[in-house]
C-alpha cells in the first residue's frame, strides 16, 4: 500500500470543485487519508516547488499557489502514485486524457487544478512537509 501527497490547487478551490475531484480519486480506489484546507505563502509554495526554482515560469507558479486557498490531502492504495497521476490527466489539460481531473476542470497549463508527487521519495518529502504522522489516519 502507497501514499501520496495531492492538492487540489487555487483555480479548483476557487470554483468550488472540491468534492468533485475527490470523488474522482475515490471512485478510482484511492482513499483521503489526511486533508487540510490552507492558504499558503509564496515563500511557503517556493518551498513546496523548489525543484522548480530555475523554471521560467517558478514566480507565477508560486504566485499562483498563494492567490488562494489549496487543500492538501493524502491519498492511500495500491499503486497510489502511479494511479493518482493517472486519474490528474497530463499536465497540459490540452493533452490531458478525456475523463481525467485536468482534461475536465484545468484551465491552463499553469492553472491545472491538481498536483500529485511524482516518485517514492519526493511523496515522502511532501507529506512531512504538511502533515505530522497523527494527522495520517489509514
Ligand atoms: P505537479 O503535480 O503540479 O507537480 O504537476 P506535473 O508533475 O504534472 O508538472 P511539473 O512538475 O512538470 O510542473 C509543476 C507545475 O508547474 C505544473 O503542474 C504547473 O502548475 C506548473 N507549470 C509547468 N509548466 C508550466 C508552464 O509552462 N507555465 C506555467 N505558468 N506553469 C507551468
Ligand atoms: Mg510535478
Amino acid at each position: 500500500i502507497e501514499r501520496t501527497l495531492s492538492i487540489i490547487k487555487p483555480d479548483a478551490t476557487k470554483r468550488n470543485l472540491t468534492g468533485k475531484i475527490n470523488a474522482k480519486f475515490e471512485d478510482a480506489g484511492l482513499r483521503i487519508v489526511a486533508q487540510k484546507r490552507i492558504h499558503l505563502t509564496k515563500d511557503q509554495a517556493g518551498v513546496f516547488y523548489a525543484v522548480h526554482k530555475e523554471r521560467p515560469f517558478f514566480d507565477e507558479l508560486t504566485s499562483f499557489m498563494a492567490s488562494e486557498p489549496v487543500v492538501v490531502q493524502v491519498l492511500e492504495g495500491e499503486n497510489a502514485i502511479a494511479k493518482n497521476r493517472e486519474v490528474m490527466g497530463a499536465t497540459n489539460p490540452a493533452e490531458a486524457a478525456a475523463g481525467t481531473i485536468r482534461a475536465e476542470f484545468a484551465e491552463s497549463v499553469g492553472e491545472n487544478s491538481v498536483h500529485g508527487s511524482d516518485a517514492p521519495e519526493t511523496a515522502a518529502v511532501e507529506i512531512a512537509y504538511f502533515f505530522s504522522g497523527l494527522e495520517l489516519v489509514g
